[in-house]
């Protein structure tokens, strides 16, 4: 299947990289699509509509807000899109592409190492052809787990994967910066922090996601961990991560 990426940014590269395979690419002119092929082999071809026509599927990688201007200079001529656009459910992009196959996916940027959640929200379109659905899931499953989410839920979904990337990113800053603190240099600090993270997801992935269970193993009753979580607890971790799902599916910024 010939991938064809409109758009050429963070997300892009992140599913080039993960594919590992020759894409054909187009950008908003700043270039990004040519370094994006220089390193993954392909086209950076000058306009959107020739991305269209070469490619068996496009994915829409530009912002949301560029969906109709995108969609009238290439609908009519793409065979499939798959949208990685955030926040624009997949009604909207198949009004943008009518009678044209779509599917939405929303990726984290994990995939880059093929170690990504895939949020599926569905498709319109489709019938036409029975095996897309299928080949363009597996498309995307080898970027990682690709977790069907019914379309109104695909933002609460984005909050905690997509967002959630950035979310975790920050707790490990976070953990650096007190690690430094305490006396740590910088390097040994993110060391351990990243270590500890990549570690930690892995034994809960073979635990089936048991965080209870696996806090209960690390917590002696008043020891050390028992006074650290005490403290994430009082300043109130979980309610700053239900502020952050909420802000991501209600928007507002606080
Ligand atoms: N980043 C994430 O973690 C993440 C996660 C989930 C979903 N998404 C979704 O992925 C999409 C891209 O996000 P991003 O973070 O990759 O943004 P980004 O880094 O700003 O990249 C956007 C890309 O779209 C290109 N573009 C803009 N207008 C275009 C046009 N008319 N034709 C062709 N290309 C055009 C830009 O071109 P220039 O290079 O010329 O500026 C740029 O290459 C968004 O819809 C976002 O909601 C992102």
């Amino acid at each position: 299947m010939k991938i064809g990426l409109v758009g050429a940014g963070n997300m892009a590269r992140a599913l080039a990289r993960g594919w590992g395979e020759p894409v054909l690419c187009s950008d908003g002119g700043s270039g990004r699509a040519a370094a994006l092929v220089a390193e993954v082999g392909g086209e950076a071809l000058s306009s959107n509509a020739e991305v269209a026509e070469r490619a068996d599927l496009v994915v829409l990688c530009h912002k949301p807000a560029g969906l109709e201007s995108v969609a009238a200079e290439i609908g009519g001529r793409v065979r499939a899109v798959a949208s990685v656009l955030g926040s624009t459910p997949v009604a909207a992009v198949a009004a943008a592409y009518p009678g044209t196959p779509v599917l939405r996916f929303v990726p984290n940027l994990p995939v880059e190492v093929r170690r990504g959640v895939v949020v599926y929200g569905g498709a319109a379109a489709t019938e036409a052809d029975p095996d897309l659905e299928r080949d363009v899931v597996a498309l995307f499953a080898r970027l990682g787990d690709v977790v069907p989410v019914k379309d109104p839920l695909v933002d609460a979904a984005m909050a905690i994967s997509g967002c959630g990337t950035a979310f975790v990113a920050l707790v490990a800053e976070a953990q650096v910066e007190a690690g430094v603190r305490t006396g740590l240099d910088a390097t040994t600090a993110s060391r351990l922090a990243v270590g500890n993270l990549a570690g930690t997801a892995a034994l809960l992935d073979v635990r089936r996601g048991d965080t209870l269970g696996l806090r209960r193993e690390v917590t002696s009753p008043g020891g050390s961990t028992a006074r650290g979580l005490a403290a994430l607890e009082d300043r109130g971790v979980r309610a700053a991560f239900d502020a952050a799902a909420q802000a991501v599916v209600h928007g507002g910024s606080r």
